[in-house]
């Protein structure tokens, strides 16, 4: 019994010593989010002394605040069975480690957990009310609202967009991840996030017909795969608790690798998802020498090009790939057919360096129509960045399984790098494509001046 004790003392000791030193998100049961859980909000101050211990400031002690640095507020959203959010830490340190700032995490979790969604989403304005407290603090202390930027998760994009309307949109920046849909969809600006709440208003649309906001909300919206269903997310309900959140969350890994900085994700701003991928955007409306946005951290880089823009929203789309770093690469496909017949169908393309890399890429999202003497300009978009291509594969299929094959008479076929203009553009003259069969070939480099 004295041992029990002991241990029971010895354990609280512990516990208490860890909780002082390093205070860490609260971490709450599924048990908390059946009864439910009333506001509480703390903030935790991380700065580039130590990135992974936090100190608990507030409105009356700003501890190690740097009132003269940029602050990032980090405001989670909803959480159905109060787990800290697992891309927390990451994103914490990621931000340190591209920039000297106070990054402050908004610790909401006692009130956010609940398995009732409606609980959580009527307290994001008293959190809101909360954070101007604090940020008027910091005000009084010298600090200045350019220098302050907000990424609000899912309901933590519209508590960013509040406090931001407190401030007559004279935050610097707000960053909305996948900006929570259900409650908020269709509302007027007053009541969710808006271009006007910040200098800049981003936006990553990554769950768009379930979680999600469909609708821009910001001065640029960026739509990865369409802002639908993300490529590695399960599709259905096999796959367990991820099929609820694989796609929503995907927005947070989206921005994580932005600060990363393995390769720049960029995007094309875009009247709609199907222009983008069928090649019509990639110029990005602009002149040659400025380039195109960028998704995460960097997408400020675009301000200046977008902040006189009327009406003020930019939507702008690209595609990823399954895992991170999620770049995909894209070449233009320039096929000049001679087939007597139109031909329907869809291209694959596989390209071959001379190390025996090999990457792919379907174009199968709506057919394509050859016409004898026209070019068609097909989008390809690979995993890998092949620096020379060696040999190059096609495929030409009409999807269809019965009926008759047909062959497609190729008179030019031209590929050229999106990501590096300056590679010479390969070309291959006069080939005939069988249907469904495999077509090797080695390309040539295209004359110089073509007609
Ligand atoms: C951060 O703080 C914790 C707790 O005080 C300490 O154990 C750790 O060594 C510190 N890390 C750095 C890099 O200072
Ligand atoms: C703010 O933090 C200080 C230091 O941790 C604490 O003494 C004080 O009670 C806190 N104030 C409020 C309003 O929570
Ligand atoms: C606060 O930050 C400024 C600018 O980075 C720096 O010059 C100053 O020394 C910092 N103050 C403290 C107390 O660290
Ligand atoms: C291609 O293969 C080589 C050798 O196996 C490897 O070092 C290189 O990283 C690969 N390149 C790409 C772009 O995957």
């Amino acid at each position: 019994m004295l041992r029990l004790v002991l241990l029971i003392s010895l354990t609280c000791l512990v516990k208490s010593d860890t909780d002082e030193e390093c205070p860490s998100f609260t971490r709450l049961s599924f048990h908390s989010a059946v009864v439910g859980t009333g506001l509480n909000v703390r903030l935790m101050l991380y700065t580039q002394r130590n990135k992974t211990c936090a100190q608990v400031i507030n409105s009356t002690a700003l501890g190690n605040l740097n009132v003269t640095k940029k602050t990032t507020f980090i405001i989670h959203g909803f959480r159905p069975t109060g787990s800290p959010p697992v891309w927390m830490e990451d994103l914490v340190e990621g931000l340190l480690n591209v920039q000297d700032m106070n990054v402050v995490v908004v610790d909401w979790n006692r009130g956010a957990t609940t398995v009732i969604y409606t609980h959580a989403s009527s307290k994001t304005r008293k959190v809101a009310l909360i954070l101007k407290e604090f940020i008027d603090r910091m005000l009084a202390e010298g600090a200045s609202l350019d220098n302050i930027y907000m990424i609000g998760v899912s309901l933590g994009a519209h508590i960013s967009g509040f406090v931001g309307e407190m401030y007559a949109g004279q935050l610097g920046r707000i960053t909305g991840l996948d900006p929570a849909g259900p409650l908020f969809n269709g509302r007027p600006p007053q009541e969710r996030l808006d271009p006007s709440d910040a200098q800049f208003v981003d936006v990553i649309h990554s769950d768009t017909d379930a979680l999600g906001y469909k609708e821009p909300l910001g001065n640029i919206d960026f739509y990865p795969n369409g802002g639908l269903d993300q490529p590695g997310c399960p599709k259905t309900i096999l796959g367990g608790m991820k099929y609820f959140k694989c796609d929503h969350q995907m927005s947070v890994y989206l921005y994580l690798a932005s600060l990363e900085e393995k390769c720049a994700i960029t995007a094309y701003p875009c009247g709609s998802y199907r222009d983008y991928r069928n090649g019509k955007c990639i110029n990005c409306g602009t002149p040659q020498t400025v380039s195109c946005p960028l998704l995460g951290y960097y997408a400020d880089n675009w301000k200046d090009y977008l902040k006189d823009k009327e009406p003020p929203m930019t939507k702008a789309f690209f595609d990823t790939t399954e895992k991170n770093p999620f770049c995909v690469y894209h070449y233009f496909v320039d096929i000049l057919s001679w087939s007597s017949n139109i031909r329907r169908g869809f291209i694959t393309i596989k390209l071959r360096d001379k190390y025996g890399n090999i990457t792919e890429s379907k174009i199968d999202h709506e057919p394509a129509t050859f016409q004898k003497y026209h070019q068609v300009s097909l989008l390809a978009r690979f995993n890998q960045d092949l620096d020379t291509v060696a040999a190059i594969s096609l495929v030409f299929s009409t999807g269809s399984i019965i009926g008759p094959k047909y062959t497609l008479r190729v008179l030019r076929i031209k590929l050229r790098s999106l990501a590096h203009p300056d590679r010479p553009q390969l070309c291959r003259y006069d080939l005939v494509l069988m249907e469904n069969v495999e077509t090797f070939f080695q390309p040539i480099q295209c004359p110089k001046l073509q007609i």
